[in-house]
């Protein structure tokens, strides 16, 4: 299946610096930056928006831009996400819109599209999309804030959606995000994830290089 992917969250970084931030991880040698886009009503925090990918991109970055939208309206952005440089962009499933549309929209973009659920959602949300989706995001924090408590509950969710991927031959990843750091990431991997997201744990880790070599070993 997939490779461990490890995906550095921008949302730790420096923001008044996040080309430098960016380019801490590219580096280091990893391919992927998680982008958090918050718009103060989905979840109660606000981040940036297209135009901070745009200038990612003319700064240089050509990591994979891993685009988590928390958005109440996410179908209205998604092209704007696009056309700033987003390789992925992952939507909500909680919000009322029209999932399946906006998921088949982001691949018309040519981006990879995502499905994102928290953790009061069960996984039985999003089960009817997984054929549609090259990602499946399962928070284990509630959404809004870097530097949560991991949510251990989560781990069945993850169990549950990595089972029904092997039952149906899907190849969708299984990225997780949210408190994950060396002592839960291996956690999840064991639950059937690939793809982690670290913020607090990634940009804190005083040796980047011991840090990327333990999640390889997960
Ligand atoms: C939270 C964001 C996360 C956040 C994770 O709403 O979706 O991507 O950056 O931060 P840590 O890894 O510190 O929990
Ligand atoms: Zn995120």
């Amino acid at each position: 299946m997939h490779a461990i992917t490890l995906a550095p969250s921008l949302l730790a970084g420096d923001h008044a610096n996040l080309a430098a931030s960016a380019r801490v991880v590219s580096d280091h040698g990893l391919s992927w930056l998680h982008l958090d886009l918050m718009d103060g009503h989905f979840v109660p925090n606000l981040t940036f928006g297209p135009e901070t990918l745009a200038a990612l991109r003319r700064a240089g970055s050509k990591l994979f831009f891993d685009t988590h939208l928390m958005l109440s309206e996410p179908h209205r952005y998604v092209e704007a996400f696009a056309k700033a440089g987003a390789n992925l962009i992952s939507i909500h499933i909680e919000p009322s819109y029209d999932h399946a549309a906006t998921l088949a929209r982001i691949r018309q973009l040519g981006c990879q599209n995502g499905l994102v659920l928290n953790p009061d959602t069960p996984a039985s949300a999003i089960e009817p999309h997984l054929s549609a989706v090259d990602l499946i995001l399962v928070m284990t924090v509630q959404p809004g804030f870097g530097g949560q408590a991991f949510r251990r509950d989560m781990l069945p969710k993850l169990r549950q959606i990595d089972a029904w991927r092997r039952e149906r031959s899907l190849t969708f990843r299984l990225e997780v995000d949210g408190g994950v750091d060396l002592a839960t990431g291996p956690e999840c991997r064991a639950a059937g994830a690939d793809t982690f997201v670290a913020g607090t744990s990634f940009f804190r880790a005083p040796d980047k290089p011991a840090f990327i070599a333990a999640v390889n070993r997960w």
